[in-house]
């Protein structure tokens, strides 16, 4: 039995963490994962995640019953409304139909296929994905039959948005189509529209009639205003856009273990977002049946208390301010210290957590394989895994492989 089963290779991002835990080397760094860390390079626990966890471990009245099917409605209600804004007439209308996931992921898992049973395909089943995108976009659409297919996002010459091959991937697909867009700290470039743009962007989605699957892991992480973050998604549903919004609280929240999530799916009218729920439902009871509660739990008493919320909105922007630090460090050693050969401004001008340096898969694997400095092979580092002790020590092999 499984002779037949080939060897597949390791996950790219995974096998980064795994490859840095193996090392022995003191001046290591991990510029892989996407998962903040302190100025000390540890985890961080956010204070108002401690504090949500004491008020749980003290509430006698929790037990470990089952969560409905979609979740634990406390926590989705207040989620819909951190993305989509409580003032929508999406909101108010009740025509957004919400089902707790397995954070991003299986949101966008359970997105691509509720769309695979139900959206109305012209010819095979599609999904435009931004070239590039996060690797996992691939597989997900993939499992379900979803064929990925690139539309231009990123200009090398630029190390900025390919704004123009967007518009017109846009308008060169079929009517109709799917595009995934990131709703903000595009991963893996850190390059994002301005608003500017994604009007100009909305005005063609909605001309074509393409439905828009809207993946939001880093609210908060763009600009540090939770708000700000979900200015895209707010716009496109205002104009009445037919879209959907995978939603994910590992990255802002800190709780990337805990695996909270949402997925939300705006529909025109009130009852026809009964019938999407009823098979969302449906969906997730044959996938996972019931959400896991601990993570949901936290994340609602953060949502739905207004002094914890105040906190988390601070513990972002500490993380957010501290990614800021590392831009600006990395910029001016690169550029006044260094004096490294190209230009670096992208280093600020890109968001979020990520930064695309720009640098090829030789250079990349060079660090990886010479300095012990690990980072993804197209060039993507996670500033996060950037700090006062070892900053200097990453610019300095950047600069090195960069001469070369
Ligand atoms: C990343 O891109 O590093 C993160 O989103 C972690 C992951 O799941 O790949």
């Amino acid at each position: 039995l499984w002779q037949n089963v080939p060897l597949a290779p390791p996950d790219s991002i995974f096998q980064l963490t795994a490859a840095y835990k193996a090392d022995t080397f003191k001046n290591k760094v991990n510029l892989g994962v996407g998962a903040y860390r302190d100025n000390d390079n540890k985890p961080w626990v956010l204070p108002v995640v401690k504090k949500a966890t004491s008020i749980l471990l003290n509430d006698e009245a929790l037990d470990h019953e089952y969560l409905p099917i979609l979740g634990l409605k406390d926590f989705t209600s207040a989620a819909a409304k951190l993305i989509i804004g409580s003032d929508s007439p999406a909101i108010k209308e009740d025509r957004v139909v919400s089902a707790q996931t397995i954070s991003g992921t299986g949101a966008n898992h359970l997105g691509a296929l509720f769309l695979s049973k139900f959206y109305k395909w012209n010819g095979p089943a599609k999904v435009y994905l931004s070239n590039p995108t996060w690797a996992n976009h691939h597989a997900i659409f993939k499992n379900v039959g979803i064929e990925p297919v690139d539309y231009a996002y990123y200009d090398p010459k630029t190390i900025g948005l390919d704004f123009n091959g967007f518009i017109e991937a846009l308008k060169n697909a079929p009517d109709r189509s799917v595009f995934l867009l990131h709703a903000c700290a595009h991963n893996p470039t850190g390059i994002d529209p301005t608003q500017e743009q994604w009007k100009a962007i909305a005005e063609v989605i909605g001309a074509k009639k393409h439905y828009s699957f809207f993946d939001c892991a880093y609210q908060g992480f763009a600009s540090g205003d939770l708000d700000k973050d979900a200015w895209a998604v707010r716009y496109f549903v205002e104009q009445g856009l037919p879209l959907l919004v995978c939603q994910s609280f590992a990255k802002n929240a800190g709780l990337y273990g805990e695996r909270v999530g949402a997925l939300h799916i705006v529909s025109s009218d009130r009852e026809t977002a009964n019938r999407v729920g009823s098979q969302v439902s449906v969906l997730q009871r044959s996938e996972i049946s019931n959400p896991p509660s601990h993570g949901a739990r936290l994340v609602s008493l953060i949502l739905n208390d207004a002094g914890l919320f105040e906190e988390w909105k601070r513990d972002i922007q500490t993380m957010a301010g501290r990614i800021i630090d590392m831009r600006k460090e990395l910029h001016r050693l690169l550029t006044e210290e260094l004096r490294t050969p190209g230009n670096w401004d992208h280093i600020v001008n890109q968001i979020g957590m990520f930064s695309f340096t720009g640098i090829q898969p030789e250079q990349s694997k060079a660090l990886v394989e010479k300095s012990h400095i690990y980072l993804t092979g197209n060039g993507r580092i996670s500033m996060a895994g950037l700090n006062s002790h070892n900053i200097r020590y990453f610019a300095g092999e950047l600069d090195g492989v960069v001469r070369k």
